[in-house]
């Protein structure tokens, strides 16, 4: 993807270490990153300057190279960056499949490189995948930030809406906000309007009002780890977008690749769920009058807080998940059949009415 015209990944190795687009600062500015050391990295993807889950998986298999390579013993390397959030399989499938390559610098990083590469290839074939579910116009409503920005190159959810656009389909979509990180309002909204994809930035409450009015033909969204039943955990706010969709009978579609999903987690209630701090519930994070970061308080002093960072829908929510070897059913024979299975070649049949934006 391009940012003013240059080609663009949001992380990427270089030698002085992992550079990234940080995602703090978004949309004000364009700022690169460099993490020179395991901690820097462990604390890039604390501090979410850069999230996502295929995202961190990239990057903590990187780290890990990186401690290979400044001779920064490995089981501490790897100890560090895989406590860094619990929700996001991805990160520890980034990190094994650095592990799994030995302990030489060269082959760590050939392997990160190579699991970075994969991450790319599959995010393009999900978009190939999701564009049978599109129609000219189709009008989409997402959650969070499932682009470029979260996945190397494409994105999960909005893979589809950039070939859909590309194949001249005019696709449009909803954004919502997604508080409290307002992932949709910073993110989204910023990589939708750089590709020129029609777009509208609503209210995290206004979703289902949309839903019910019609207004929306598919709601898509990505997923931080697929359980070996077929529920998925994603953003906090997905699990209620899906129950509005079941009631208006909207398709939702999680967009993921195979490295989100966990067999070894049986269902989404075995899913840990991050909490984050309470402050960012607390208080609002925008840009000043000059376009500066600056955090206001919006609740009374003293005001107690939850975060919750992620939610679970349950997979009979689900119509279909795109991966990268097709559209399989959320189900524990579908999730089964796309961890052993190969490209599957029938297309999808599409449960949306087409329309124009409204
Ligand atoms: O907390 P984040 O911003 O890292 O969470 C990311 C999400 O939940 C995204 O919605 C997502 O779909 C997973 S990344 C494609």
């Amino acid at each position: 993807m391009k940012v003013g015209g240059q080609d663009t990944r949001a992380a990427w190795w270089s030698d002085e270490g992992v550079r990234y687009l940080d995602q703090r600062v978004l949309p004000g500015r364009v700022a690169i990153g460099l993490a020179r050391t395991v901690e820097e990295v462990a604390r890039a993807i604390e501090t979410m300057a850069v999230r996502g889950a295929p995202l961190i998986g990239v990057v903590a298999a990187y780290g890990l190279a990186l401690a290979a390579r400044r001779g920064e013993a490995a089981e501490a390397a790897y100890a560090r960056l895989a406590r860094t959030r619990p929700t996001a399989v991805n990160l520890w499938k980034g990190l094994d499949a650095v592990q799994a390559a030995g302990p030489g610098a060269q082959a760590r990083l050939a392997a990160a490189r190579a699991f970075d590469d994969a991450e790319v290839a599959a995010a393009e074939a999900i978009g190939r995948h999701g564009l049978a579910l599109f129609r000219r116009g189709t009008r989409v409503l997402t959650h969070c930030n499932a682009g470029w920005l979260a996945v190397q190159d494409w994105g999960t959810a909005l893979a589809p809406v950039y070939q859909a656009a590309r194949a001249g389909l005019e696709p449009f979509v909803w954004v919502s906000e997604t508080r409290p990180r307002l992932q949709g309002a910073r993110l989204t909204a910023w990589e939708l309007g750089e590709e020129g994809v029609a777009h509208t930035l609503i209210a995290d409450g206004a979703a289902a009002h949309l839903i019910q009015r019609g207004r929306v033909d598919l709601v898509l969204t990505g997923a931080d780890r697929i359980a070996a039943n077929g529920d998925a955990a994603n953003k906090i706010g997905t699990y209620s977008r899906a129950l509005a969709a079941q009631a208006h009978g909207v398709p939702f579609f999680i967009a993921a690749p195979r490295t989100t999903i966990d067999p070894a987690t049986l269902t989404g209630a075995d899913i840990v769920i991050e909490e984050r701090d309470p402050d960012e519930v607390l208080t609002v994070e925008g840009l000043d009058e000059a376009g500066k970061p600056a955090r206001v308080r919006v609740a009374p002093a003293g005001t107690p807080a939850l975060n919750p960072a992620f939610d679970v829908t349950p997979g009979a929510l689900i119509a279909g998940i795109i991966t990268e070897i097709g559209i399989v059913p959320a189900t524990a024979e579908g999730i089964a059949g796309a961890m052993s299975g190969a490209e599957r070649t029938e297309s999808a049949t599409p449960r949306t009415a087409s329309g124009s934006p409204s």
